[in-house]
């Protein structure tokens, strides 16, 4: 069975085009790039410096307008909603990790992990209890007082995924958000990416470098100048998407996603 028959698609982007600079002077990075993505997967998205994965990454996450194409988040059509529809869309639905945590300096973990919840109208003790749960779901029950200066790389982007966690994301983004750990806390971070796309059903789509972690996803798409050159399940898994779609076949590796007939 094909994995699109069994559960609908939670991100379905459709001829995308984008580049940088106008004229002569333009950087095309985006070609006609079309692909779709499940719940519950962890996806690694690979390929050399340059070859559009930030880009692509910002259009499917709502952050960077295409110059054509479409994004269906969610079944919703993205880049038809106005600016403030968007915003909200993304604090609603959305969550981000980036390389460099994006920590404030002065906050405790609980208080930089409680902050969007505020930002929504939860009340203080609500929101520390819900941020102590989501730090304690990535590890860091010991540390939930301390300051970003206290705490190790690892540490760090584990609060930064509690943060993104927090608002119960259908879908996660993160952009080389192990490039600064070393390879032990750039495991313990790829292999929570990945429960939380289990236990939560989430959509997890990771851009990085590091052949490494290649291991912990469902599915591998490879860019090479701003092209699909590769996508597959080398390790031969469903993900939670298939085992979710009740009494459905396992799939082969290399299995095909249906984004390339
Ligand atoms: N804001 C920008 N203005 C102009 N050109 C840009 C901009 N952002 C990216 N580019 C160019 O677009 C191309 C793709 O960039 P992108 O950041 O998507 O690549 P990447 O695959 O994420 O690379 P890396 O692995 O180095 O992060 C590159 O040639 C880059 O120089
Ligand atoms: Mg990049």
């Amino acid at each position: 069975m094909n994995r699109s028959d069994a559960i609908a698609p939670s991100i379905s982007a459709s001829g995308l085009v984008h580049g940088y600079g106008k004229g002569a002077a333009r950087t095309p990075v985006l070609h006609q790039l079309s692909l779709q993505f499940w719940p519950g997967e962890l996806s690694l998205m690979m390929g050399a410096s340059g070859s559009g994965k930030s880009t692509l990454l910002a259009v499917l996450s709502g952050l960077l307008r295409p110059e054509s194409g479409s994004v269906n988040l969610l079944d919703t059509p993205i880049w038809n909603l106005t600016e403030r529809e968007l915003e909200r869309f993304r604090f609603q639905h959305c969550g981000y990790v980036f390389q460099n945590f994006n920590l404030f300096p002065a906050l405790t973990a609980t208080e930089q992990v409680a902050l969007p919840l505020h930002f929504a109208g939860v009340r203080e003790t609500q929101a520390r209890q819900r941020a102590e749960a989501a730090l304690d779901e990535v590890g860091l029950s010991g540390r939930m007082g301390l300051r970003p200066a206290q705490l190790s790389g690892g540490e760090k982007q584990r609060v930064a995924i509690a943060r993104a966690l927090i608002g119960s994301p259908k879908v996660l983004f993160a952009d080389e958000p192990t490039s600064a750990l070393d390879s032990a806390n750039s495991e313990i971070v790829i292999a929570l990416l990945q429960k939380i796309a289990k236990t939560h059903g989430a959509t997890v789509i990771t851009v990085t470098h590091d052949p490494r972690l290649t291991g912990h996803a469902e599915r591998i798409i490879r860019l090479q100048d701003g092209m699909v050159i590769e996508d597959s399940r080398p390790n031969g898994t469903d993900g939670a998407a298939l085992s979710l779609a009740a009494g459905t076949a396992a799939t082969g590796t290399q299995h095909s996603t249906g984004n390339h007939p």
